[in-house]
């Protein structure tokens, strides 16, 4: 952005009006030529969504209602249990689970985080607060587990050393000796294991833990299972790839990303408890000014009671819409082809000299990196680092990168609903090109 742009917007608080045209204009000019970018076809860094028009629509349409879902007998409410009916029949959980829509993923997370804890503790901890919990309890979750966990277990008051991060295998999903080991250990020195965090498809390189390996520890040792499937939730709509998270209908709570591969625009989390109990108990509160009446606005059930909001936005319109539209076997065919372009990358990517798998390709997100031979790993993160930077700044792409296993490398993750092969074609072509613009003597 250039700095006059960028100025612009710290400029203090108006005081006198502005003509709404005038007000656009500002906007056409100043914001619109500068977006993140992860509507383009070639936007695949970390891992968003790529938005859809009529979920835009939807988003407008919500606005213009101005409706507050905190919960009431109104169609807006309705339609926001609708969605998470229709996430829990997506997941394959019964129809008594409860659930919520909430920010994004780490909001989902959290909410999944504190019902367990709440259920496992032992004590009344809304009353008491954590400080009473007799014996510590602890999480599980494998060292490529998302860091939205550890902020969760420290915003719950468990403090990050609740969180116990259990060695990965080489593909990089949770090894389950190391997480049986862990509990034990933990039970004798008079911790309390309490919840097992699976992930399906981590952030790194989309591994999916073994959730069925998974779901018998918890049962057996007494504890929850909690799976983050910010990104891997859906596949459970993908024909061809479902089977990959299999067992994820068996968890105690799920956190799932419509914002991701359903290309809500953002934001739009939902986490789903299958004890509806547990969930509604970890969040109700009804003060004396939101008491339910037996008729009129206030005489059905508040959907604050599930999680920290009390308003909450109309964000289920944008999903319930493109959803209605599209059908949900679009959906999970866009999955697959997400998939099939990982699998395309990938074999590129093996087929360029230059170019080197820095990890095998598990789902839809492909690491690699420019290799020329004869560089340091850390002369070869800054050649890398420089390409990722170019593509950015020319507009080639957006990737991004990560270090997997103490090696650095690109990192391109294909959530895209506009993406084509040739794009990945173009992305090979211009890695090759910059890597060795920048490799020459004087570049
Ligand atoms: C595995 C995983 N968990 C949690 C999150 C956090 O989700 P959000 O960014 O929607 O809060 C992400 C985000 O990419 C993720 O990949």
């Amino acid at each position: 952005m250039p700095d006059d742009v960028v100025g612009l917007f710290s400029e203090p608080l108006p005081q006198e009006p502005t003509a709404i045209e005038n007000v656009y204009n500002l906007l056409t000019e100043n914001m619109m030529p500068y977006p993140m970018g992860n509507i383009h076809p070639r936007f695949w860094m970390w891992y968003m969504g790529s938005s859809n028009y009529t979920g835009a629509l939807g988003d407008f349409l919500a606005a213009i209602l101005g409706s507050n879902l905190g919960g009431g007998n109104h169609a807006a409410s309705c339609i926001d249990q609708q969605v998470v009916d229709w996430c829990k029949e997506m997941m394959g959980f019964p129809k008594s689970a409860s659930g919520t829509l909430v920010s994004g993923g780490s909001m989902a997370n959290i909410i999944g985080l504190t019902v367990a804890r709440n259920q496992m503790a032992g004590i009344d901890v809304r009353e008491e607060g954590v400080a009473v919990i007799k014996q510590p309890l602890r999480y599980y979750g494998s060292d490529q587990i998302h860091s939205c966990h550890q902020i969760g277990v420290e915003t719950l008051g468990l403090g990050n050393k609740a969180l116990c991060k259990v060695p990965s295998n080489p593909d990089c999903t949770m090894n389950i000796s190391a997480l049986e080991q862990a509990i034990t250990n933990d039970r004798a020195a008079g911790l309390k294991p309490a919840c097992v965090i699976a992930t399906s498809g981590t952030v790194n390189t989309g591994a999916i833990d073994d959730l069925h390996a998974i779901e018998a520890i918890c049962r057996r040792e007494n504890m929850w299972f909690h799976v983050d499937g910010c990104i891997g939730a859906l596949i459970a709509i993908a024909p061809e790839n479902k089977h990959r998270v299999a067992g994820i209908e068996r968890a105690d709570s799920i956190a799932l990303d419509p914002h991701k591969w359903l290309h809500a625009p953002f934001e739009v989390g939902c986490a789903l408890v299958r004890d509806h109990d547990a969930h509604y108990g970890a969040f109700t509160l009804t003060p004396e000014y939101l008491e339910m009446t037996e008729r009129g606005i206030a005489s059905a059930h508040w959907l604050h009671d599930y999680g920290v909001q009390t308003s909450r936005g109309f964000r289920a319109l944008k999903v319930w819409m493109a959803l209605k539209e599209h059908g949900i076997q679009k959906f999970g065919r866009l999955i697959d082809q997400n998939f099939n372009q990982a699998r395309y990358l990938d074999e590129l990517v093996q087929k360029e000299p230059m170019l080197e798998l820095a990890h095998e390709t598990n789902i839809n997100i492909v690491c690699y990196r420019f290799n020329p031979k004869g560089k340091s790993e850390s002369e070869l993160k800054e050649v890398n680092t420089e390409i990722m930077l170019r593509m950015q700044e020319t507009g080639v792409a957006a990737i991004s990168d990560t270090t997997v296993r103490g090696s650095h490398c690109l990192r391109v993750a294909i959530n895209n609903h506009r993406t084509t092969l040739a794009d990945l074609d173009f992305l090979v072509k211009e890695t090759v090109r910059l890597g060795a613009e920048i490799c020459q003597p004087n570049s």
